[in-house]
């Protein structure tokens, strides 16, 4: 299976990525040969979720040393300019620093990180869902599963295996999923283009709700767990995940249904205390006031667009790692 990111080394080199504004429609690749083209797919979303974005970090700084030769400054430079593209999810930077670390060593070695790097995520991804599946078989009384879940944390979120819908596969595969909900997550929809095609892909029952309508799923008992992704987990647990993530959990804790947040390792930033710290990544007004190009608002109206919000831990049922269970109720 293709992977949502990848090196190509032909032709002086590229990255490779699933072009994910063209899906569900369009299935298709872009092949990406400089640092400014990396930099203007991860703004808008082409390559997009927290394990993707650290493979994009890693894999920009192997254009950055292809394209500069020994200018090591010119590196660094294009380096933190891919760094910055996108502020709250932390693997995008720890990429970005993981292969710089190697640049001493030359390009040869920088790539060899990145390519390191990619395998690992694709299995600290199985790890931590592995482990997120059997909590949930532990947790919840009735089979097969009925599971809720918002954005988009599958193989298109990674490099071939996803977080939360890593949990998916791995209970669809043990027989014990009979549905998904899966929000549209607006409003960029990585819920209903995204979310529903995997699941689709994969053979797996669902059904696309709009992010409003996911408390009256729980209050009507049609969910046994919700299961998320993260963006960017502090030292306490604290969570920032797509936006609508922390009105999920409240409804969640609510009702006293299970709420669990699944990522890599790489994900956790012990750098801060808690969540109030994490920078919030705001996006362009047009994403709100303009559905499918066509405006849907006044002229000129004033818009509030974060890209992420904040899950305070006592909300969340467990934090999965590849490491088990980090933060959480169910610690
Ligand atoms: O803005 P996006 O699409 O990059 O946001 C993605 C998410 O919020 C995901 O839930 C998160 O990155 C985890 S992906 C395994």
């Amino acid at each position: 299976m293709q992977r949502t990111i990848d090196w190509d080394d032909s032709g002086g080199g590229a990255v490779v990525i699933i072009d994910q504004c063209a899906l569900p429609g369009t299935y298709r690749t872009l092949r990406l040969s400089t640092p400014e083209e990396l930099v203007g797919a991860i703004r808008r979303l082409a390559v997009r979720g927290a394990p993707a974005l650290g493979a994009a970090g890693a894999l920009g700084v192997v254009l950055a040393a292809r394209v500069h030769g020994g200018d090591r400054g010119a590196v660094h430079a294009d380096a933190e300019r891919i760094a910055a593209a996108r502020p709250t999810a932390v693997n995008l930077r720890r990429g970005v620093e993981r292969a710089l670390a190697a640049l001493p060593e030359g390009p040869e070695a920088v790539l060899a990180q990145a390519l390191a790097m990619l395998d690992e995520d694709a299995r600290v991804n199985r790890e931590a869902s592995r482990h997120a599946a059997d909590l949930l078989l532990r947790e919840v009384g009735r089979r097969p599963l009925r599971l809720l879940t918002h954005c988009n944390t599958g193989r298109l979120a990674a490099v071939e295996w996803g977080t939360a819908l890593g949990v998916v596969w791995h209970l669809h595969a043990d027989g014990q999923v009979e549905y998904v909900l899966a929000d549209e997550t607006r409003p960029l929809l990585q819920g209903s283009r995204l979310t529903a095609w995997e699941l689709a892909e994969a053979g797996v029952r669902y059904r696309v709700l709009p992010d409003s309508a996911a408390a009256s799923a729980l209050a009507r008992g049609l969910v046994d767990a919700v299961v998320v992704g993260a963006d960017r987990i502090a030292a306490n647990g604290d969570v920032a995940n797509k936006v609508g993530t922390y009105p999920l959990a409240l409804a969640a804790a609510h009702h006293g249904i299970p709420f669990v947040v699944v990522a890599p390792s790489s994900t956790v930033d012990t750098a801060l205390p808690d969540g109030t710290a994490i920078v919030i990544e705001e996006r362009a007004a047009d994403e709100v006031t303009c559905v499918a190009g066509v405006p849907v608002s006044p002229d000129g109206a004033e818009v509030f667009n974060p890209a992420f919000d904040v899950t305070p831990v006592d909300l969340v049922t467990a934090v999965v790692t590849e490491d088990g269970v980090l933060a959480g109720r169910a610690r």
